[in-house]
């Protein structure tokens, strides 16, 4: 399977803002969608109700993740670390196990993943991931830890995968495909902000970017002063 046959994808993380916006870009694109999400925030996707299917549960339910990728060209997957429950690597494990042999396999996370240990972060910015790591865990609303644990897996497996690591996030109109670089600290990146329609519009580009094949992007908004200072290279490896 090529990824230039993408049909049907597979929206894990469906009901969230992030996973919304990817709902309305795959179907803008004439894909089939199957979207998963906890039961309880099914009706957050009424809007989509007719042109997609539901498949309810926990994201690392090993069961609903089986049943929701099976036959899917593509599995967009929303990471995120809620709760002490290995959440973020129960999720990432189901999918690397269950997608189908070829698909491609999009996965989110934020800029604090490092993938060689090549990304410069500011002072700032590591203190308050050590903070928000910590204070999480004590009070059992999100393990971050986890996240990296789950990004640690993919990195590990030889499956078709893409990981999307966001800047911080606006809402807004969409001002077009992010731009990225290999690493944070890297100029173009600068200015740590992205649309989160954009975010979504670079996750569902992905999917038919064989470049993208085994990187893990760092993206920034493509109007954001660093990108429109240093970003005509970044942008044109993704034409
Ligand atoms: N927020 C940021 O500033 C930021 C920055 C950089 C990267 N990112 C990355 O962007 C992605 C989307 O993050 P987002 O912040 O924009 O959030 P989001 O799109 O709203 O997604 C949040 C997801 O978490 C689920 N969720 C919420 N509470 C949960 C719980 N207690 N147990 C299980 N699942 C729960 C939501 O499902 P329900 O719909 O069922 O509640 C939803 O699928 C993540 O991969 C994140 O790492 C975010």
């Amino acid at each position: 399977m090529s990824t230039d046959q993408t049909r049907k994808v597979c929206i894990v993380g469906a009901s969230g803002k992030l996973g919304q916006y990817m709902v309305r870009h795959a179907l803008d694109r004439g894909y089939e969608v199957v979207g998963v999400c906890r039961e309880r925030s099914v009706p957050k996707l009424a809007a989509y109700a007719d042109r997609i299917t539901i498949v309810p549960g926990p994201t690392n339910d090993r069961e609903v993740i089986r049943k929701a990728v099976a036959g899917c060209d593509g599995v967009l997957t929303v990471l995120v670390p809620w709760r002490v429950q290995q959440y973020s690597s129960g999720t990432a494990q189901a999918v690397l196990d269950y997608a189908e042999p070829d698909a491609r396999l999009i996965f989110s996370c934020g800029w604090h993943i490092t993938r060689d240990g090549k990304d410069q972060y500011s002072w700032k910015f590591k203190a308050a991931l050590r903070i928000a790591t910590v204070l999480a865990r004590l009070v059992r609303a999100a393990e971050i830890d986890d996240q990296v644990e789950a990004c640690r897996r993919i990195f590990a497996s030889d499956r078709r995968w893409t990981v999307v690591r966001g800047s911080d996030l606006e809402e807004g109109e969409s001002q077009g495909l992010p731009a990225w670089s290999h690493h944070v600290g890297d100029p173009v990146l600068a200015s740590n902000l992205t649309r989160r329609v954009d975010f979504a519009l670079f996750m569902v580009e992905a999917l038919t970017d064989d470049t993208l094949v085994h990187e893990a992007p760092a993206i920034v908004g493509c109007r954001s002063p660093s990108a429109l200072t240093h970003g005509a290279t970044s942008r044109a490896r993704l034409n």
